[in-house]
Formats: C-alpha cells, structure tokens, sequence
C-alpha cells in the first residue's frame, strides 16, 4: 500500500471531491413512506444477519441539517445521495428533498442525485419490462422539482449488484435466486436507464452519469480452464453493464439472452449519450474454473453449477468485512477501461470508494483512501480522463445484509443515541481537501 510520507499529488482543477450516502442506509423514518422490496426482505427471518432493519437507521430524515453541516465542514464540493421513489410516491416526500437539497446549496455543497439505489417500491418487480417506463415517469417528477438546483444526476446505482445479489443469489432484496433467469432484470434496469436519461433530458437538466460497479478480474492461473472462467465473469461483471451503456451492445451471446421483442431498439435507448460514467470501486476479484461444490464466498453461498468460482486474494491487508486492500487495482481498471472502451467512454466519476473498519481511530482507512487516492491519480497522469472522486460513505449506516455490523463511514454513528462523531479518517479527509483546493 502507498505509504503517506509524500504528499498527495495534486489533481487537475476542477476536480470534484464528494462523499456518497443512500436513502435506505441512512434515512429511517420508514412510517412517512411507503414499503420497499428492503422493507418486505428484512422483515424475513434470517435475511439481515444482525436482525436489524432500516426503519431508523442514522434518522437522516429529522437530523439532516446536523448531517449536512458535518459536509460543509469536511468541505467537499458535492455530496451524493439518493432519492427514495417510495418516499416520493408518498405524501410529502419530495418536499424532505426539495429542502435537503435547499440547505445543501446554502451550505455551499454542490448536490448530486441517485435516482434509484435499490429500494425499489414494494409491488413493483424490475423482472416486468413496464417497470423501466414507471420510473422515468417517476425520474421526470423529481427532475421537475428539484431540476433547478442539482448539479449532477445519477440514474441507477450498481444494476449489477442488484441484478447478480437481489435476484441472481437472492441474498439482497427481493431475495430472488433466479441464476440466469435473472438476466431479465439487467435488462430491465438498462432500460430503465436509458429511458431516465431521456427523461431528464426532456425535463432540461445537464450533467448526467450512471453509477455502475467495477473491478478488475484475475484468472486464479495462466491455465486456460481459469483464463476462460475469470472472462465469463468479467462479462458478468463489467461488461454485462457497461457495454451495453457506452456501445450499445450486449457482450457476445447475450443479446439473445434478453427479453422483449426488439432488443435492438432497446439498445439504442440504453446507449443514450452521458455527460459522465461513474464507477464505484471496492476490489478486485479472482475468478478460476468451477470446483464443483457449493462453496461460500463473502457471506455468499455460490452454487456449485457456476461457470466459474471465485478465489481468495492472500498476500494482501483485509477490510473488517473480509475484502482484499488493492489499491493499485483501481489504476488497472481505470486505464484498462480506457483502453477497452476507447473515446466511447466519457469523464469518469469514482462515485464510490471506501472500506469498512471498526474504530474512531480508524487509520486503517485512511491508508486505504490514501492508497486509493494515490493509484487515481496514477490512472490520471497516465491519461485517464478522471473528473472526480466520491468516498463511501459519509456515515455509518445499514449496511444491507449485514445490517449495522459493518461500518464504512467518515462519522461514526452511536445508533441508540444518534450521535456523530467524526472519525480521524474524517480529519484526514478534510485536510486532504484543504491541500487541493
Ligand atoms: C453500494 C452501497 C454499499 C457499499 C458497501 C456498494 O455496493 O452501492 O450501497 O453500502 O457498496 O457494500
């Protein structure tokens, strides 16, 4: 890991420095919305590992100008969040986001909005089609009200996760395990992109991104049976999400896998041009051939029919949650991204980056940030078009499937009483800012 003893190199001006939450991690007040696929999953015995639930969890909803205070004194330049669409579907709901985004803008931090971040209404399902069009009708009544003052939007956030842990393995909600029948739902949300896309374009607003999940994939050997599975996951991964947004098409052999009578036209809705394309990076993966048992792997239980299986990475530090530290990872993608997608790709925008860890005194993540950081701008000095960087997360929060055990954020949070306190990976950020400016 990069060592903190030279000073940060300095990023292109203009660069935007941020930190993400979501609505369901953070916002609690679950009795003045409306029921989410997360509300109807928790309620399921043996889904959160800790038992907990959403319904409070960091109280957003009544201490956000207390949370958005701690954002003007950490001084980024933007914060992103996402918009709750079973907020919004119930009475009053845009008006808490109508006045977040109000004290945001006083407070100098530019807002940055993620249109959908996983807790889909209850009732709806992302394997009907018709799914896609209700949220860009749902996307043109928050761009309509909140179009004025935001400065960047996100239309999904990580379909990847959603599609592959929510419906493929049914270990996030709606705790469907589909495997390949889940294909539907990536296209469906794809869909649900491109339309969005569209409907904020119509609704006169600029600045527009996605944020998908990446990372590089390692074949566990130079064998060619590792070398093959390690690709089928990168399809997975990767390219299942990105292609079709910057090329407008499915990687091999899966156009012919999606749903709907004309897949071609809905690519050419899904490859609308972006202003920017975030990716939200944790680590890499290594993938070998199948072993042939059901084996567990993160807290997942992988059935033993996969096309591939995914290894440990040793020789490296981990995160609390079990997660390989591989800064130099994030160089690889960015540049490899480059290199694969050419000038179809647009700016980037890590709109994700973080680690969870225990403590106050938490230098272990501020030597993965710094280490992060750094690799950055190594991807930027080696050309990378790279606009700005988001950390995950500003607070400790529900952290799906695992409820509150794991903590990713900047500002710890005492969940019996609500207290803030900001951790020294807070300080550390702050100066890092400070130094940028
Ligand atoms: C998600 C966040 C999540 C974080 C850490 C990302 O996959 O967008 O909601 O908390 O990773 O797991």
């Amino acid at each position: 890991m990069a060592t903190q003893e030279h000073p940060m190199p300095r990023f292109p001006d203009g660069f935007l420095w941020g930190v993400s939450t979501s609505a369901h991690q953070i916002e609690g007040a679950a009795e003045l919305r409306e029921r989410s696929v997360w509300d109807e999953f928790t309620d399921r015995p043996g889904r959160v590992k800790d038992g907990s639930t959403a319904a409070v969890a960091c109280d957003h909803y009544h201490r956000y100008r207390e949370d958005v205070a701690l954002l003007a004194d950490l001084g980024v330049g933007a914060y992103r969040f996402s918009v709750s669409w079973p907020r919004v579907n119930s009475p009053g709901g845009l008006d808490f986001y109508d006045r977040l985004v109000d004290e945001l803008c006083a407070a100098g931090v530019r807002p940055v909005v993620t249109l959908f971040h996983w807790d889909l209404p209850a009732g709806l399902d992302w394997l009907q089609r018709d799914t896609a069009s209700r949220f860009a009708d749902h996307v043109s009544g928050v761009a309509e009200r909140l179009g004025d003052r935001v400065h960047k939007w996100i239309t999904l956030n990580e379909p990847a996760e959603h599609t592959l842990l929510g419906h493929a393995l049914g270990v996030h909600a709606p705790g469907k395990r589909l495997l390949f029948d889940a294909l539907p739902v990536a296209h469906h949300q794809l869909l649900a992109h491109g339309l969005a896309v569209r409907a904020l374009r119509a609704a006169g607003v600029t600045d527009i991104g996605i944020a998908n999940s990446h990372g590089p994939t390692w074949p566990a050997s130079r064998e060619q049976a590792d070398v093959e599975a390690a690709d089928f996951y990168d399809v997975l991964l990767n390219r299942l999400f990105a292609d079709p947004v910057l090329l407008g098409a499915y990687p091999a052999g899966l156009g012919e896998l999606m749903p709907g009578d004309d897949v071609e036209a809905d690519l050419k809705v899904i490859a609308e041009p972006l202003d920017w394309y975030g990716v939200n990076y944790y680590a890499p993966t290594k993938v070998g051939a199948p072993q042939g048992a059901e084996i567990e792997f993160g807290g997942v239980s992988m059935p033993a029919d996969l096309p591939f299986s995914v290894r440990e990475i040793t020789d490296v530090p981990l995160t609390d949650f079990g997660w390989p530290v591989v800064p130099e990872a994030l160089t690889e993608l960015l540049t490899g991204f480059r290199d694969r997608y050419g000038d179809r790709l647009p700016p980037v925008m890590i709109t994700e980056n973080g680690c969870s860890y225990e403590g106050v005194d938490d230098r272990q993540r501020i030597a993965f940030l710094d280490g992060h950081i750094r690799a950055l701008h190594r991807a930027v000095a080696a050309g990378v078009d790279v606009r700005g960087y988001f950390v995950w997360s500003l607070l400790d929060n529900f952290e799906w499937a695992e409820g509150y055990a794991r903590r990713f954020g900047l500002i710890h949070v005492d969940y019996p009483t609500q207290k803030r306190t900001p951790k020294a990976s807070y300080h550390w950020y702050r100066e890092l800012l400070r130094a940028q400016e």
